[in-house]
């Protein structure tokens, strides 16, 4: 009685297996039904006795389950079943030191689980005709897989390597929709797993558990950190939707202790004919390169908030004609770089610059090579000057131009540009002699006619002709 429910069990899931075959096929040409799926998997008590030689058991007329297997002991067709007539087989706890799978015997299986055992590696590669749709190869710290081990499976659809300890992903066929898990594989890197994403249309299990190491070949953090799947994913999406024809890469890692790491993005739109700035950035922009443009303005700036993370701006070879309305945005108080060469800046306020780069505790650079301003004395007393003491902060200040005079300013001689100014300081001069040269004639003049008054009891001209004033009567 026992045996037969165990049979009918056993049928059962095999029957489940077989419907679930049907419905991946068909939903592969609509779409897609959900992460359902299993392998066909017998349990602990379908497995023989231990004190059976044989360590296989058909539990249906299809289906077969191994347990507590080695190199030796595997052999699948000595319970009396017929290897062509398996199609789903479970072999549970197998102990090898590697596992060849070049090897006819796999050809007409339809779901293959190899789980709860140990496997060092997996070697050779299933054979170009292999019908396998669902592989199992959970729960064995497998450490990996070689090279082409699983590409000949065209008809895969549903791969778990959870529970493992793979840091690459083995590759696998690239095109359609294939359930992976890789959940709990500790040593998992984030670069393979970019790189499986961009082959098939995956669909993750146990999404919440799969996490990977950041590699160090991005530019991030060299310590090794995991980062959630969900964030591996957005940023696979974003690359693939980055708006305006720029390209977007993660660019590093972002840690805040007591939250999830974000990936910070770099927006690359640099060349592409623009002529103003992208209205919105992705979330988490940190570096944007709109170098190469047609750009004029940076008004957008001031108020989108999307551009609040920004930290470098690359704006070379543009239009740009002020940065004035960069004031009092939230880029400009933390911003790390602002690359502003060969553009059509026609005067630099110093005093914001001055601002920022004395209050920040960020070591700020700004690159204006390249511009031309307009230059007048002022540019030659006070500007030279505010360079000269910015250099640090503006590694090209050798290289800014005017563009009225065929100079560098740091050319630029105060001497001869402030001259005219010079010429109406000589005329005040000239204005302050005359006036004085006039008191001492006045004085002269009023000394001379008081002497001939005092001697001769007249006045002189012009006095004499004066009316009397009430006053005269003090004289007298
Ligand atoms: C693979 O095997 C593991 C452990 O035996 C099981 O928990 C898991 O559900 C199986 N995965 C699939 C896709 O059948
Ligand atoms: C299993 O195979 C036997 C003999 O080949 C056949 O009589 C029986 O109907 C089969 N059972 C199922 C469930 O297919
Ligand atoms: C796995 O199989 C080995 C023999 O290959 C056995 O010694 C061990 O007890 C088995 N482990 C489990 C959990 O059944
Ligand atoms: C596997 O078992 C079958 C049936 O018991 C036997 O005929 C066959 O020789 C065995 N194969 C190996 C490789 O031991
Ligand atoms: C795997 O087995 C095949 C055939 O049995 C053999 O040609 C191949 O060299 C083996 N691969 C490894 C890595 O052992
Ligand atoms: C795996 O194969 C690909 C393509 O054939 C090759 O580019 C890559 O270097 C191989 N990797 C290893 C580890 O052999
Ligand atoms: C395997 O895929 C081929 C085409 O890629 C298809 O014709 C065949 O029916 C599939 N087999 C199974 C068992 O799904
Ligand atoms: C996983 O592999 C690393 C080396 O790659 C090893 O140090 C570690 O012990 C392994 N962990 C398990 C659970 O096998
Ligand atoms: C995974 O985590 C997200 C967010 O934490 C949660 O909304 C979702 O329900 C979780 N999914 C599963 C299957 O636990
Ligand atoms: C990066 O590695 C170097 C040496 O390998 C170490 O000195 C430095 O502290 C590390 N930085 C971080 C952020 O872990
Ligand atoms: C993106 O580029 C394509 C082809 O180069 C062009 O047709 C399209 O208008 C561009 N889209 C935007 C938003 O610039
Ligand atoms: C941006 O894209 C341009 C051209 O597409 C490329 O030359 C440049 O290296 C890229 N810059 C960055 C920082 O990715």
């Amino acid at each position: 009685m026992k045996l037969f429910n165990f049979i009918l069990h056993c049928g059962f899931v095999s029957l489940c297996w077989c419907r679930l075959n049907e419905e991946v096929t068909v939903a592969s040409a609509n779409e897609w039904i959900g992460p359902q799926t299993q392998c066909f998997h017998g349990s602990q008590e379908n497995c023989p006795p231990l004190s059976d030689p044989c360590r296989c058991k058909k539990v249906s007329n299809n289906s077969v389950v191994c347990c507590n297997v080695d190199k030796d002991s595997l052999n699948i067709t000595c319970g009396n079943s017929k290897m062509d007539t398996i199609l789903n087989l479970h072999i549970r706890n197998a102990t090898l030191d590697v596992l060849n799978i070049t090897s006819a015997t796999w050809r007409q299986l339809i779901s293959l689980a190899i789980t709860d055992g140990y496997i060092g590696e997996v070697a050779g590669e299933f054979g170009k005709l292999t019908k396998i749709s669902c592989l199992n190869f959970s729960s064995n710290s497998i450490t990996k897989f070689a090279n082409r081990s699983l590409v000949n499976l065209f008809n895969l659809s549903v791969l778990d390597l959870s529970h493992n300890n793979l840091s690459v992903i083995p590759r696998f066929k690239k095109d359609g929709i294939v359930s992976l898990d890789v959940s709990d594989n500790e040593q998992l890197l984030c670069d393979p797993l970019f790189e499986a994403l961009k082959g098939t249309e995956l669909h993750f299990m146990n999404e919440n558990d799969t996490s990977c190491l950041s590699p160090r070949t991005f530019h991030w953090f060299n310590t090794t950190e995991l980062v959630p799947l969900r964030e591996v994913i957005s940023v696979h999406e974003l690359r693939n939707e980055c708006s305006f024809n720029c390209s977007c890469e993660p660019y590093r890692l972002d840690i805040v202790i007591g939250k999830p790491p974000t990936i910070s993005v770099l927006v690359n739109c640099s060349g592409l004919q623009l002529m103003s700035l992208p209205p919105v950035l992705p979330p988490n922009t940190i570096v944007l390169n709109i170098s190469n443009n047609n750009i004029s303005s940076l008004d957008a700036m001031n108020d989108e908030p999307s551009y609040q993370h920004l930290r470098q701006l690359y704006a070379d070879n543009n239009e740009i004609t002020s940065i004035l309305p960069l004031e009092g945005t939230n880029f400009f108080t933390n911003f790390v770089v602002l690359s502003l060469r060969n553009n059509k800046l026609k005067s630099l306020p110093t005093y914001i610059l001055s601002n920022v780069f004395d209050r920040n505790n960020n070591f700020q650079h700004v690159n204006l090579g390249l511009n031309k301003l307009q230059c007048d004395c002022n540019t030659a007393k006070v500007l030279k000057e505010w360079l000269l003491a910015k250099q640090k902060h503006i590694p090209d200040y050798e290289e800014i131009y005017c563009d009225n005079i065929k100079s560098r300013v740091l050319d630029l001689d105060p001497s001869k540009l402030c001259q005219s100014q010079q010429d109406w300081t000589d005329y005040i001069y000239y204005i302050i002699i005359a006036e004085v040269l006039l008191l001492v004639f006045l004085i002269a003049k009023v000394s001379y006619d008081y002497w001939v008054f005092k001697t001769a009891g007249y006045l002189p001209w012009p006095a004499s002709q004066m009316p009397k004033l009430p006053c005269d009567w003090l004289c007298e």
